[in-house]
């Protein structure tokens, strides 16, 4: 055989969601926490470790994670489902019920790895747009629902990078229109005023995504789960999942980080104190701004290409996401808040670039 093989055709039209790998001081463009875990979860964790049966392979189904989580948002542990992120949380729903033939809807602009799973599972993206000023209006998705009948509709709540949460009659109002499976994407829920969990049961056809990387301070770790109907679960670790797929140091992480609720939502109250304070001093200064409900906000330098400034930026040791190019979103950048020390970095870097 020679040459390399041939890529399904479908995955050679887009190039992956990358966002910039620099060495920098203050990195603020992937909405990581700024903050690392804390000190006794480090040392419960490698306690834990060094009694592990690490030449057994994991608990398969995840039982007492599943029940710590269960436990924690008030539903049974056959509602929740497990995976190394929840990217993969996301792949597994469009594994199970995207792929050839089927559609899912996304509302630019909006999380990019909705649609690039879509792709990837061989699922059809159906496009729907927000309005101007990024808000989501139930006509717009009545008429894509109309149109295109998803298998799988998405919804960001809080929408990133634009930063609003949906409010709840939208959600409710997307869910009447049925039949499909409702995916509200929870990945910055703690930071936001409201949560759709509570509109979970196991006869609606909604699920709602959620992560460690962003509150628990555990990108690293890669760990998400959804909450949504038991049969559900019952497919993504039928169909999806591959066997073993989370390994036992991830879950004995994840349970012990929910003893440290107390710590995150401290932080959590911090970062939205952080976020307000930077959303104020950027009204001081030359750029658009969006209000945010997450722990980012996404900006647009009036003056100049905002991938000059995010270039200036890095060369002053800040990084922050250049979305630029991205749909919709022309001359736009996005940041993370950080601790106080990096938004004051980012805010002085930014007032001398503009
Ligand atoms: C809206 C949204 N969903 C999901 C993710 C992915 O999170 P994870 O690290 O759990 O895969 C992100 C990460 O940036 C995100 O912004």
């Amino acid at each position: 055989m020679a040459g390399s093989p041939a890529l399904r055709k479908e995955l050679g039209v887009f190039a992956g969601y990358h966002s910039a790998q620099v060495d920098v001081d203050v990195r603020l463009n992937t909405n990581e926490s700024p903050f690392p875990p804390p000190p006794a979860f480090l040392a419960g964790l490698a306690d834990a470790v060094a009694s592990m049966a690490l030449h057994r392979y994991p608990d398969r189904s995840c039982t007492d994670l599943r029940a710590d989580l269960a436990r924690l948002h008030g539903v049974r542990p056959d509602q929740v489902f497990v995976a190394n992120g929840s990217n993969e949380v996301l792949q597994c729903l469009l594994l199970a019920y995207g792929g050839p033939g089927r559609t899912a809807a996304v509302f630019e602009p909006t999380y990019a790895m909705h649609g690039t799973i879509a792709r990837m599972t061989g699922t059809t993206e159906l496009k729907g747009e927000r309005s101007d000023d990024f808000s989501l209006s139930l006509a717009e998705v009545r008429g894509v629902v109309r149109r295109g009948a998803p298998s799988v509709t998405f919804l960001c709540s809080p929408n990133n990078p634009t930063g609003r949460a949906e409010p709840r009659e939208l959600v409710e109002g997307v869910l009447a229109l049925g039949p499909g499976l409702l995916v509200v994407d929870e990945a910055y829920a703690q930071f936001a005023p409201w949560t759709a969990l509570s509109l979970v049961a196991d006869e609606v056809p909604l699920v709602v995504t959620r992560t460690y990387s962003k509150t628990w301070s555990m990108a690293g770790c890669r760990l998400g789960y959804l909450i949504g109907p038991a049969s559900i679960v019952t497919d993504l670790w039928d169909v999806a999942a591959l066997p073993y797929h989370v390994d036992t140091v991830k879950q004995a992480a994840g349970r012990l980080a929910l003893r440290y609720t107390d710590e995150m939502e401290n932080r959590v109250a911090h970062l939205v104190a952080e976020r307000e304070r930077v959303a104020a001093a950027l009204g001081r200064l030359p750029v658009d701004t969006w209000p945010s409900d997450a722990n980012f906000l996404l900006l647009r330098p009036r003056s100049r290409p905002g991938s000059e400034v995010w270039q200036d930026l890095v060369d002053r040791s800040v990084l922050v996401r250049d979305c630029s190019s991205w749909p919709r979103l022309a001359g736009c950048l996005r940041v993370t808040i950080g601790t106080t020390a990096e938004n004051d970095a980012f805010l002085a870097a930014l007032e001398d670039v503009l």
